[in-house]
């Protein structure tokens, strides 16, 4: 029978760490934990990205808020995706209860309440940090997806952006793309057809509904300027502790394909924005997805591979990514295969189904002296967790059933007084609260159709004009004629005089030459 003493001897073995690192709890021996037995993570291999797993009220986001603090505390900037709303307390100091000093106490850590420093950003009209994205900068393929159109459909909307490339127009809202849907099935038909072949008007009616659809889901509030600068993300308070952003997305929950996509495309933007990290001792910002399992749910094939390969791509840059859901199956395996670190909490095994997914998860810890995996994984307390790492080698650190500390910030949410006394104290709050409305399609577009009626309008003028100067020839030329009838009877030499007179004012005075002198100072007036 293995013994106390040697869980703790590989426990200090399997965790030690030559760079800085990060304490999560203590290794649990038959049920209690073993004091200073501490699971370590060492900062070097934060962007190795990690899961965290467990049934319903086993602990995960206690455990995301006990990650959070040590990471802030050693200048490691948060990106926490709150899908619940229940994560603002990291900004205020925990209570000192009993259950806690206790726990502490048996783990061997101190237990210091304190507050973090927290940004609270939102996506829609919550109070606090606004996140904008232009459709431009979402870019064709993610726009339609989180449209949900079809190929046909998508291949429309690529079109669309292409032609706004082309022709500088920039897309930044909802407004503008309508207006260039609007555009091209109308004034601008010829033009695009010549341009780039026939499009459907049904197709485009389908895409201009879903749009419609999207701003009354609340996308009008998404996509837009000021555009979120992702490096706003990166930054350290006064004292050198890591911001914790927290992105409230309760409001989002049930529009799965919004999240997956808004991930999707905000991994690609810190991916592009930041520059390879090179063999650095901590990771530059670490992201929370809480819920995961919404992003995956309904994802397609080709969405899956993006989704992996920039999890892949990402960890040079120094980004980890923690994925948090209640089972571990809900994670592709593609994604799941790239994980180092794993903190599992209890699982329940009520169904046949259940107990499938226990020896799956399971199967994929290392094999332990000190654990049976699978009964280890049903009888776990809340706040505890069966945790393998991998070693500043890359190597997978010995399972240990941890307990976990406590957080040692608020575990319970912000009052509505406290949020707003964090946005009025907040930088970003005030770059990004007003909504920027340059020209973009939308306006030029209009410009254009203005200036097409414009040129018609001035077209009709000139057709008007021409008509009358004809008729005003056509009439001189019969003056003419009567004129030269008039001499030919003068030279009969019939009464001379009196006609003449007559002619000269019936000419002074005739219509048509006051209309055509009219018509031509008309002109000059004009131009
Ligand atoms: N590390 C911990 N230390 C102290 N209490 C904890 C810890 N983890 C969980 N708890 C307790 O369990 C409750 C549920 O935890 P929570 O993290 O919200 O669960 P989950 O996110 O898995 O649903 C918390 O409100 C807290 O009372
Ligand atoms: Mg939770």
């Amino acid at each position: 029978m293995p013994t106390k003493e040697e869980l703790k001897a590989v426990i200090d073995a399997g965790y030690a760490s030559k760079g800085d690192s990060i304490v999560l709890g203590s290794a649990i021996f038959e049920g209690e934990p073993v004091a200073d037995a501490h699971v370590r993570i060492p900062l070097k291999t934060l962007n190795r990205h990690g899961l965290i797993a467990g049934a319903t009220g086993t602990g995960k986001t206690k455990t995301i808020q006990v990650l959070s603090e040590q990471l802030s505390s050693c200048g490691i900037p948060v990106l926490m995706m709150d899908v619940k709303g229940d994560f603002s307390g990291i900004a205020k100091p925990g209570t000192e209860a009993s259950s806690i000093t206790e726990r502490h106490a048996k783990i061997g850590l101190p237990f210091a309440p304190q507050g973090f420093p927290v940004e609270l950003i939102t996506l829609s009209g919550q109070n606090g940090v606004r996140m904008r994205a232009t459709v431009s900068e979402f870019g064709p393929v993610l726009f339609s997806r989180i449209l949900g159109l079809n190929d046909v459909q998508s291949g429309v909307v690529s079109v669309i952006f292409k032609y706004c490339d082309d022709n500088s127009y920039p897309i930044l809202d909802l407004k503008d793309i309508r207006k260039v849907l609007n555009y091209i099935t109308d004034e601008g038909k010829s033009e695009i057809e010549e341009n780039y072949g026939k499009i459907s008007t049904a197709t485009t009616g389908t895409i201009l509904r879903k749009i419609i659809e999207l701003e009354q889901q609340g996308g009008d509030m998404f996509f837009g300027e000021l555009s979120f600068d992702i490096s706003d993300l990166m930054r350290l308070d006064e004292n050198g502790r890591g911001y914790v952003n927290i992105i409230r997305l309760n409001d989002i929950q049930d529009k799965p394909k919004l999240f997956s996509t808004f991930m999707l495309s905000l991994l690609a933007e810190i991916y592009n924005q930041m520059p390879e990290q090179g063999d650095a001792g901590q990771p530059e910002l670490v992201i929370f997805i809480d819920e995961a399992h919404l992003i995956f749910n309904e994802a397609s094939k080709a969405l899956l591979d993006q989704i992996e390969t920039i999890v892949k791509l990402i960890r040079s840059k120094g980004i980890g990514i923690y994925f948090v859901t209640q089972n571990p199956m809900d994670i592709p395996n593609g994604v799941l295969a790239q994980l180092g670190l794993k903190i599992q909490h209890a699982l329940r095994a009520f169904t046949a189904n259940d107990r499938q997914a226990i020896r799956q998860t399971a199967d994929n810890y290392p094999t332990s002296e000190f654990y049976k995996t699978d009964e280890v994984l049903t009888s776990l307390g809340i706040g505890e967790a069966l945790v393998t790492a991998l070693n500043e080698k890359g190597i997978p650190t010995p399972l240990a059933a941890t307990m976990m500390r406590a957080p040692q910030s608020r575990m319970d949410v912000l009052t509505d007084d406290e949020i707003h006394s964090i946005n009025a104290n907040s930088k970003l709050y005030k770059k990004y609260s007003e909504a920027i409305d340059r020209e973009s399609a939308y306006e030029l577009l209009n410009k254009k159709i203005e200036d097409a009626e414009g040129l018609e309008r001035e077209r009709q003028l000139q057709r008007q004009e021409q008509e009358q100067l004809q008729r005003q020839e056509q009439e001189q030329e019969q003056l003419q004629r009567q004129e030269q009838r008039q001499l030919q009877e003068k030279k009969r030499g019939d009464d001379e005089m009196g006609q003449v007179t007559k002619s000269v004012v019936k000419v002074l005075t005739s219509a048509t030459f006051i209309r055509g002198a009219f018509g031509i100072l008309n002109k000059m007036f004009r131009k």
